[in-house]
């Protein structure tokens, strides 16, 4: 399949600030009227947001196969019913986690072999990988105490909130490893910073690297 659109996705470990500098791209592309089309994972589709519901407060812990075959089902649904159509329309496709959440969470910090994720993903996913992945990358504590503070009433037991602080640890870990190898398509960038200036940083990146689609013929 040809993909016209830009595939976009934000990644990094929970409070680092993924759906803030998300909810900022997003008001940019709605002020440019320009098409997008904005998913979460796991979930975004019918059958995708009850997996997301059984990940997330399933009360029982899930062995780590169990994770990455939701996880991929959600994804494999995602990419059929709502991505690859948004790519060939042309639309931006702004996703919160992908791929790389999988190889990070289930692959390193649950020690499910490199060869089977990869073999996973690869089936879920087909040709549609991101064009720019987005990694915000902070002290893993730090990201953790924003997340709780967060939390809400409604959100009261997010099951992968509730792992030891060492778990964290590897992600933020397994995060920069992955960014390492595929330098082209990551753009790590400092989450410490203020949330402002990050919206700008990303944004002066997607402009410099695709001035054409960002392009808005009313200013902004
Ligand atoms: N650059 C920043 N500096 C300080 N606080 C921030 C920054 N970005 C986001 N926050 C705050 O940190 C908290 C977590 O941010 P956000 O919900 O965007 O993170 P997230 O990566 O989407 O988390 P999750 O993985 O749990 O969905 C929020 O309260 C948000 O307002
Ligand atoms: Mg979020």
């Amino acid at each position: 399949m040809r993909q016209r659109g830009i595939f976009i996705s934000f990644e990094g470990s929970e409070g680092c600030g993924k759906s803030t500098q998300i909810q900022s791209l997003t008001e940019t592309l709605k002020r440019r009227s320009l098409a997008f089309v904005l998913a979460r994972e796991p979930g975004s589709t019918a059958i995708g947001e009850k997996i997301r519901h059984l990940l997330k407060y399933t009360p029982v812990a899930l062995c780590p196969h169990t994770e990455l075959f939701l996880f991929a089902a959600s994804r494999a649904q995602l990419v059929r019913e709502i991505l690859q159509p948004a790519l060939l329309a042309g639309s931006f496709v702004i996703c919160d986690r992908f791929l790389d959440s999988t190889a990070v969470y289930q692959g390193i910090a649950r020690n499910l072999p490199f060869d089977l994720i990869q073999c996973v993903n690869r089936h879920a996913i087909e040709d549609c990988v991101p064009d720019i992945t987005f990694l915000l990358d902070m002290d893993a504590h730090l990201a953790l105490k924003r997340a709780i503070r967060r939390r809400t009433a409604q959100d009261p037991c997010d099951r992968m909130e509730e792992e030891p602080p060492d778990f964290y640890e590897k992600v933020r870990k397994g995060y920069l490893e992955r960014a390492e190898k595929e330098p082209e398509r990551f753009v790590i960038l400092d989450a410490e910073k203020t949330a402002d200036s990050l919206s700008q940083t990303i944004l002066k990146i997607l402009e410099a690297r695709w001035p054409f689609q960002l392009k808005t013929p009313y200013g902004d």
